[in-house]
């Protein structure tokens, strides 16, 4: 099968030296694009900027911004039509209206940021992007994670919402573990309990394209 996944977080420049970003490492987006090449799907990452080796036999198309990221998802799904999609990057929802051009120097006080929403590349996979295939989000969240991710789930048409309770130090952003819940369009939670983020991938592959096969073939 072909896998479309985006993994790590976004930049998004305020002035030359500065930028707004998040604390995502990639490793749960890298682990998830290692195993699928592994059981021998063909995969495309889309990746934000981490320090993470290249996984083996993934093609990788680097990015900084949420612009870019938007993108270049559009570009490719032009090219090709994956059969899954894993949306697992951390993208700003929000970037500085304005970049400026040279450093910002401290003259004042206090200075305050004007941000703008960034494209919404999971929001934008059914439409404009015409994307028919399993299609797979994250939902990061702090508080309300099932009722929260299922809202995702529905705004967005997705096939399924990987839940990630990341109000925590051990699982989520930056770590090598993660324990995270499925939500399903018929309502269904289940949970994958603590393990390593490669494992976890491992076991989101299998699950993922029997779902696909299931959908395809009902
Ligand atoms: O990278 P790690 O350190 O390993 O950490 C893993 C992780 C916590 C980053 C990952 O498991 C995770 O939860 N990724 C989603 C992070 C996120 O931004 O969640 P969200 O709830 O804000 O976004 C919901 C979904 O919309 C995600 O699939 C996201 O990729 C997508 N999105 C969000 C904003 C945007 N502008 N475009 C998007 O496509």
């Amino acid at each position: 099968m072909r896998f479309l996944i985006t993994a790590g977080p976004t930049r998004e420049p305020l002035d030359p030296v500065r930028y707004l970003s998040n604390r995502s490492s990639g490793k749960m987006g890298y682990a998830i694009a290692t195993a699928a090449a592994e059981a021998g799907h063909q995969v495309v990452l889309i990746s934000g900027p981490v320090n993470l080796p290249a996984p083996a036999g993934v093609t990788i198309h680097s990015i900084q911004t949420a612009q870019q990221m938007w993108e270049t998802t559009r570009e490719l799904l032009r090219d090709e039509a994956p059969d899954i999609a894993i949306l697992a990057a951390a993208v700003a929802d929000y970037r500085p209206k304005f970049q400026h051009d040279q450093k910002i120097k401290k003259h004042q006080d206090s200075l305050t940021l004007e941000l703008e929403r960034t494209p919404d590349i999971l929001g934008s996979m059914r439409q404009p992007f015409n994307f028919s295939g399993l299609l797979v989000g994250f939902a990061a969240e702090t508080e309300n994670l099932i009722a929260n991710a299922m809202d995702k789930l529905q705004r967005k048409h997705c096939d399924l919402i990987i839940a990630n309770d990341v109000s925590g130090s051990d699982t989520g952003f930056d770590t090598d573990q993660n324990e995270v819940i499925l939500c399903f369009p018929d309502g269904r939670a289940e949970t994958l309990p603590r393990q390593s983020k490669h494992d976890l991938a491992r076991n989101l592959i299998q699950r993922l394209t029997a779902l696909a096969f299931a959908i395809d073939k009902p």
